[in-house]
């Protein structure tokens, strides 16, 4: 066992040490400055080249924000509590790595205990100064974190496969709800395997999205007791089952990665990960109601969180495309959809290379839509963007001219780089053609050596899915 194992180990290793490389560059690749002119055309839809860009949605980046003295880990989590302070969840030391859990989902560093300094930070919007924190000693390896309408903390953690309920006016250190069963993955009314999020109705009754493994939705009574489940796992790389050709159907979930109510709607939406898609359910029976995607926001997308101005908005951040060789060009952003429409009416995207989006991972939104916040996993950091223009019907409204000083040195940072948007978007679109050629042949050629590494794993031990493993959690790790 110990030599075969330690075979084994040196062996991911030196694929997880490869696909580290290979991670490193296709979030290079797919990091290079958006093209800014696609969406543009894409959205304006060649009408009218003077009509502004999502002039009624329009973010400026807020740099220098939180103030904090020390670095923070992967943030996994962002949410607004009652009295508008943002509150992050994050993994301190802890990363989720190839080696994190083994192929059963069971995670493998539970000796090392769980994380020694404080996960949950609590900051004032406005100035972002630290309010509060705790969860130091608790957590393995965080994902969500909601906050219901009676302030009660809702957090996830995928090593535990558990889903805690926090009342703070009761204890920061004792949750008053635990549901799940500390380190065992599975798939029962006992059992998560690596749970990602909560959302919470006005009634009690909440939603658990289970999770990486199962692709399913759990609803609960106030107290805990489980009320419906749906939803089944068609995430390419760890179902058990086959899909006919086609579009997924609805209802099957790769990863279902984050939930959203839109309480006028009695709605449940799903971020369905992997799938690129939002799946909206009815609160009440779980039926399906409705779904958006859309090309520009890609085949992945982290989150979803609802506000109710302008009739119904959705927003949404995606991820980097795994698939990047045949699909470059799609830019890692925020995006703001109409419920009714499904039209993408917006966009938010730190246009800064200081700053730019690398692997978001979640939102959270101010409820009049003034201020939206983006956890980042790696760079580790929170994002802040400030509405720059009341939202507007009309799509006419002159694009708002004023001097965005949200910051200092915040002009660089709009997606909107004031200025000649046709010459530099020319620019970007110049460069990034001579470079996606010559990126999609390194990446082209190191994919084959990495098959070539797979097949020589695999006939090398006739071991049948340790050489699975690396690949397998490579795309559902990195949240
Ligand atoms: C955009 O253009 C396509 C084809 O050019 C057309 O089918 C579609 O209706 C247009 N959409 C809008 C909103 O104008
Ligand atoms: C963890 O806590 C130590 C001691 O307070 C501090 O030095 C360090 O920066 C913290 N690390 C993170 C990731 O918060
Ligand atoms: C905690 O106390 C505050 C202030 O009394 C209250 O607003 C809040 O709802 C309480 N939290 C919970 C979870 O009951
Ligand atoms: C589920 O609930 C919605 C809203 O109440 C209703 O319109 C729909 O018909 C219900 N579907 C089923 C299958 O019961
Ligand atoms: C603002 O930009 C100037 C010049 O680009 C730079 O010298 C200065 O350090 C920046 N200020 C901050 C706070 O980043």
């Amino acid at each position: 066992m110990g030599t075969k194992h330690r075979k084994n180990l040196s062996h991911r290793h030196k694929v997880a040490l490869f696909l580290g490389d290979l991670w490193i560059l296709v979030v290079l690749l797919t990091h290079t400055p958006p093209a800014e002119g696609r969406p543009q055309a894409a959205q304006n839809n060649g009408t009218s080249s003077s009509v502004p860009r999502f002039g009624a949605h329009e973010y400026a980046y807020v740099s220098s924000w939180p103030i904090l003295d020390r670095t923070l880990g992967s943030v996994t989590a962002v949410a607004i509590d009652g009295a508008g302070n943002v509150v992050i969840f994050h993994r301190g030391s802890h990363v989720w790595s190839l080696e994190t859990f083994d192929q059963k989902d069971v995670y493998q560093d539970a000796a090392g205990g769980p994380i020694a300094n404080h996960t949950v930070l609590k900051f004032t919007h406005d100035t972002g100064s630290l309010l509060q924190e705790w969860g130091a000693n608790l957590f393995y390896m965080p994902h969500g974190l909601t906050i219901d309408h009676e302030q009660n903390y809702w957090l996830t953690d995928v090593a535990l496969h558990q889903v805690f309920k926090f009342d703070l006016n009761h204890s920061t250190t004792e949750p008053v709800l635990t549901l799940g069963t500390r380190f065992e993955p599975g798939n029962d009314m006992y059992h998560y395997c690596k749970p990602t999020a909560v959302a919470v109705l006005k009634s009690g009754e909440f939603f658990v999205a289970d999770g990486y493994c199962n692709g399913r939705i759990v609803k609960y009574s106030p107290e805990g007791v489980p009320i419906l489940a749906w939803g089944r796992n068609s995430f390419v790389l760890t179902r058990t089952f086959d899909l006919g050709p086609g579009p997924v159907p609805v209802n099957f979930f790769a990863v279902p990665h984050a939930l959203t109510v839109v309480p006028d709607r009695d709605l449940l939406c799903v971020a369905d990960r992997e799938q690129g898609r939002v799946q909206c359910f009815h609160t009440g029976n779980a039926t399906f109601h409705s779904q958006y995607s859309s090309p520009e926001m890609g085949s992945r997308l982290f989150s979803v969180k609802y506000i109710s101005s302008d009739g119904g908005l959705l927003y949404t951040i995606n991820g980097p495309e795994l698939n990047l060789v045949f699909n470059s060009v799609v830019p890692v952003g925020g995006f703001i959809l109409e419920m009714d429409s499904g039209k993408v009416v917006g966009r938010f995207q730190p246009n800064n290379p200081r700053h730019a989006f690398s692997n978001p991972h979640e939102l959270a939104v101010l409820d009049d839509g003034s201020e939206v916040y983006v956890a980042e996993l790696n760079p580790q950091m929170v994002h802040k963007f400030r509405l720059v223009s009341a939202p507007r019907p009309s799509a006419t409204t002159p694009r708002p001219t004023v001097a965005r000083n949200e910051g200092e040195n915040t002009s660089k940072d709009h997606y909107y780089a004031g200025g000649q948007p046709g010459m530099s978007s020319a620019l970007t679109a110049g460069s990034i053609g001579i470079f996606s050629i010559v990126s999609t042949l390194i990446v082209t050629s190191l994919l084959v050596i990495l098959m070539a590494r797979v097949i020589c794993v695999r006939s090398g031990q006739g071991a049948s899915r340790t050489d699975e493993m690396p690949l397998r959690n490579m795309a559902v790790d990195e949240g």
